[in-house]
């Protein structure tokens, strides 16, 4: 980007122009103009390209996009106020975030047990991003969708769905998807089938399915979306639900591995905070309180936040409906054109964040938390920094709805990780972990992962045979 320093810049593309914006002021006026400055129009395009939606189901997810009130709302706005309002604080928040973390803790515990059984106690880990974004896969599609998800009745569908992710901006391209970005669409169309068969198979409504994708289910048929039209946006919800908390929790625990006075300051303060103590003595089963998590875990917090700053570079995109004055008439947007707003160039402002904004200091967010004495909060809003600047979860009306949730689902794996683990080099000379950089070189849909694989030892800590658990 070679004009960060303007607050809003106009790059000239064939038949319109998009308009940059690179000031958090600037950008909280563009959310706040969400009547002429607006994602959804674009949605029918993009669902079309990104998932291979058919001509009736895209008519259906163009009607009834933006209601005026007392208008008939479309599929897009029922699904996208039930996700927000069952994501957000509440019961049906609190009990998904239960079961996903049992579900993870179930998980680490059977790689714990694995490791002790057989005596080894260090498994040899080629690539850290991988071995924990199966762990964040293989849960997801299980506390979501069952014991029955696609995803357990057939593994391979697990390299499909990375296919997928990683050729998203070719997906989305859309010139000739199943030539230009073969790996991505052959990966897409495999996940919708087998999202189709679960759909068929009616399995969707057994009794460990989570109550959201019931929900999601029942607005599609309300809306007579067909099987294949149901499963697309199946694959859209895993997508979500998985990608960038798996990219998130591997940066947060190789950050916190990777510096010793910040993996002991980590493991005291859950030690202290969240670990129930076994105070009868009777089982050696490391128990997690989730509750305690939300709310006593700063640092752990403060590490995940600087990870997702370094780590974003999103562009909330809009199209400009009319005519649009931003900052008092300063500015003017042409209608029919598009505004972005370049959360990787605020990330790395350091008339925003400081002289080291281009360095890994979560002291700075941790400050803030001591600031507005928050931890549940979404973004890291402070005095000092404006509340638009942290841009990993969006902004405005497309702010993203998951975001508590894979706040708690990031920490608490994260937790269960240190404390059963301890992570080293796998070269095994005494030397430090080293933290790759991460790979802007691609469209950036979610997290930057690593430009190289970080080769690890995990090793189970002395008296963690017995696993973890959460409450
Ligand atoms: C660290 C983890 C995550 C990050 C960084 C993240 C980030 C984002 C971003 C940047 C957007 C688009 C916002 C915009 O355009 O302004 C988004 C949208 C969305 N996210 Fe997340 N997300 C995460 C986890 C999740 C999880 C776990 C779920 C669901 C369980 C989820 C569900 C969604 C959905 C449904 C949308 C689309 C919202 C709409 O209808 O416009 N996200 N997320």
């Amino acid at each position: 980007m070679s004009h960060p320093s303007l607050p809003i810049f106009t790059l000239p593309v064939p038949f319109s122009r998009i308009y940059i914006v690179t000031d958090p002021s600037l950008s909280a006026a563009v959310q706040r103009a969400s009547k002429t400055l607006s994602f959804s129009p674009l949605v029918p395009d993009i669902t079309k390209r990104v998932l291979g939606l058919d001509a009736p189901t895209v008519a259906s997810v163009r009607s009834g996009l933006e209601p005026e009130p007392g208008e008939p709302h479309g599929y897009i706005p029922d699904i996208h106020d039930m996700v927000y309002s069952y994501l957000g604080p509440g019961t049906d928040l609190s009990e998904l975030t239960l079961a996903a973390t049992a579900e993870l803790a179930e998980q680490v515990s059977s790689q714990v047990a694995g490791m002790a059984e057989s005596g080894r106690g260090v498994e040899p880990v080629p690539d850290l991003l991988v071995w924990i974004r199966h762990f964040v896969a293989v849960g997801t599609a299980r506390f979501l969708y069952g014991a029955e998800n696609p995803l357990a009745l057939d593994p391979a569908l697990e390299e499909s769905f990375w296919d997928f992710d990683h050729g998203l901006g070719g997906l989305l391209m859309g010139v000739m998807p199943s030539v230009t970005a073969r790996k991505a669409h052959r990966g897409r169309e495999l996940l919708a089938a087998a999202f189709a068969e679960y759909m068929e198979a009616g399995r969707y409504k057994n009794p460990d399915v989570s109550d959201i994708i019931r929900r999601r289910v029942e607005i599609a048929d309300a809306h007579g979306w067909s099987i294949d039209g149901k499963a697309r946006s199946e694959v859209s919800f895993l997508f979500a639900g998985i990608v960038n908390t798996a990219t998130t929790t591997f940066w947060t625990a190789l950050h916190t591995f990777a510096r010793r006075d910040l993996l002991d300051a980590v493991r005291a303060e859950l030690l202290a905070n969240v670990v129930v103590p076994d105070t009868d003595k009777t089982s050696s089963v490391t128990t997690l309180s989730i509750d305690a998590l939300k709310t006593s875990s700063p640092t752990l917090l403060a590490v995940m936040r600087e990870c997702l700053r370094l780590g974003s570079d999103n562009y909330s995109t809009r199209l400009v409906k009319t005519d649009t004055e931003l900052a008092g008439g300063q500015y003017h947007l042409k209608a029919n054109s598009v505004v972005q707003i370049a959360g990787g160039v605020m990330h790395a402002d350091t008339s925003i964040w400081g002289p080291d904004a281009d360095q890994f200091n979560p002291a700075r967010f941790l400050k803030m938390q001591q600031g507005n004495g928050a931890t549940e909060s979404s973004t890291a809003s402070a005095p000092q920094v404006h509340p638009a600047a942290f841009r990993a979860f969006g902004g405005g009306k497309t702010l993203c709805p998951g975001r508590h949730f894979a706040t708690y689902e990031i920490l608490a794996f994260v937790a269960m990780i240190v404390l059963m683990f301890d992570i080293e080099p796998l070269e095994g000379d005494g030397s430090e972990l080293q933290i790759p950089s991460k790979d802007d070189s691609i469209m950036p849909v979610h997290i930057l992962e690593p430009t190289k694989p970080v080769r690890v030892a995990v090793k189970l800590r002395e008296g963690m045979s017995r696993g973890i658990r959460v409450v």
